[in-house]
């Protein structure tokens, strides 16, 4: 099949190099042509200044110019085109509804290069971002009105993860696919020809607006399920003596119907999707008058749980933030990424930053980079406080407290780094519950305070 992507964005970059990967002819088109280039030179230190994803470059090396082709002049590869995808960014208005801008100008160019092409075959449009209920029907119209002939327009949602997303895309758990015509279905049929009648993976046809509320019902449902356990079940641990969290955690996910995925209590969820999914579908179920109160509550225990470990610093050890170093550790949303978007970490900094530190000694393993890029004191004067470190160890030298806010897997080391850098009493606050081994530390007279569990003071 002939497939053009269409922002090669972190949704569009992978789904172009995986169906490369399956002898598709992909061309994968940017507006942003230093990008394009950049992918199209092969050379990973340029591709991955993009987008940096484990085994992506190892696709787009070997795929380049046999199955894969880059270019910023979209109507150079429209001819004998089966499918469109449409990858591109959709942002969040103030509002919660979903800003369109990039979306409906790409739709416009693709119109424009569509409606002039000499070869009639069919042709389908597909939303692969995530696109409020019904953005079909605007895609339909604006195909439409610059007169396009024989085309379809669809939804199959991206359902990825990052840090996991090469291996979900060649074997995905699902894959949802929303037309109207047996044509596009068929057309789709052959694009992921691997996967359909596949054993394990579930191939689901449906209308193109279900498949639309599949992605934004996943990713509400996913975050709603944290929130359950750091609203309910990390407060139970917090509040009630001898409540352990994670043999409560075991108990309860021993049951085969709740799952073990979501019930991590942490400083809440971040990353590039689930705030603005849940905003968006809010922001949808209100204009259809629904009641929309349990996902409110749903994105206000994540937006609270993200800053309540500094007030219970203050009120459960009795700690005083003002002119304090704090060291804060794990700035990306989460391990194995560089990925700042909705970072529990934005909200930690911002918070201790209002309490008066006098210095943030900030460490992530891959987004100490993209982190500054955030943090830019050019918005906010405040943010010149916030020096970078090349490791954890060399973050809580001469700091008063650290604040653990991501789940990097080098952080379980933490508690022998402590013991060898800074002397008690000092206060580990731990957003992830990644030491282990707290109750030594506690033993030994550092103060840990966790989600999920009550102060541990030395005696
Ligand atoms: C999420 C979904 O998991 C994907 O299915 C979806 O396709 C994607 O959004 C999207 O819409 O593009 P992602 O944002 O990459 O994927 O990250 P997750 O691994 O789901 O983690 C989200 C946040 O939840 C992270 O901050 C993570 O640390 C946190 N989390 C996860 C917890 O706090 N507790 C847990 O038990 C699990």
């Amino acid at each position: 099949m002939k497939i053009v992507v269409v922002g090669t964005g972190y949704v569009g970059l992978v789904h172009g190099a995986v169906c490369s990967e399956y002898g598709h002819e992909v061309y994968a088109y940017d507006i942003d042509a230093d990008k394009i280039n950049a992918f199209a030179s092969g050379q990973a230190e340029e591709i991955e200044k993009y987008v940096n994803e484990p085994g992506l470059t190892g696709i787009i090396k070997e795929t380049l110019g046999k199955y894969l082709f880059f270019s910023s002049d979209l109507k150079s590869f429209i001819e004998g085109t089966d499918a469109i995808f449409m990858c591109l960014p959709t942002p969040s208005n103030l509002d919660g509804s979903t800003n369109l801008t990039f979306y409906d100008a790409a739709a416009q160019d693709i119109a424009q290069g569509v409606a002039q092409r000499t070869d009639k075959r069919r042709i389908v449009f597909v939303n692969k971002s995530t696109v409020p209920i019904g953005t079909v029907r605007h895609l339909q119209e604006i195909m439409d009105s610059h007169g396009v002939e024989n085309f379809g327009v669809a939804s199959n949602p991206e359902f990825l993860a990052e840090g996991t997303a090469i291996s979900q895309a060649r074997r995905p758990d699902r894959v949802v696919v929303g037309c109207d015509h047996e044509d596009d279905f068929r057309i789709l049929r052959r694009v992921y020809s691997q996967f359909v009648n596949h054993v394990r993976i579930k191939y689901i046809e449906t209308t193109p607006e279900t498949a639309e509320a599949v992605k934004y019902v996943a990713n509400t449902a996913l975050l709603t399920y944290i929130s359950f356990w750091n609203g309910v079940g990390a407060k139970i641990g917090e509040k009630f003596p001898n409540v352990k969290i994670e043999d409560l955690r075991l108990g309860v996910t021993a049951d085969d119907r709740i799952s073990t995925w979501g019930s991590f209590v942490s400083n809440g969820a971040g990353g590039s999707c689930f705030g603005k999914d849940i905003a968006s579908l809010i922001y949808q179920l209100r204009n259809v008058n629904v009641s929309t109160k349990m996902l409110e509550a749903s994105y206000e225990v994540n937006e609270y749980q993200k800053v309540y470990l500094v007030d219970r610093a203050i009120t459960e050890a009795g700690f005083q933030f003002n002119n304090k170093a704090i060291a804060v550790l794990g700035l990306a949303f989460k391990k194995h990424t560089n990925d700042m978007r909705d970072a529990s970490s934005i909200k930690v900094i911002e918070s201790l930053l209002g309490k008066g530190v006098a210095k943030i000694r900030a460490y992530d393993p891959l987004a100490n980079e993209s982190a500054q890029a955030v943090f830019d004191p050019s918005h906010n004067v405040l943010f010149e406080k916030i020096e970078y470190f090349a490791s954890a160890k060399q973050a809580i030298e001469g700091s008063d407290a650290v604040f653990v806010s991501s789940d990097c897997e080098e952080f379980r080391g933490l508690s022998r780094t402590i013991e060898e850098t800074v002397r008690p009493p000092y206060l580990v606050l731990d957003g992830r519950r990644m030491i282990p081994d707290f109750e030594e530390l506690a033993a030994r007279g550092f103060v840990y305070l966790a989600v999920g569990s009550m102060a541990t003071k030395p005696e």
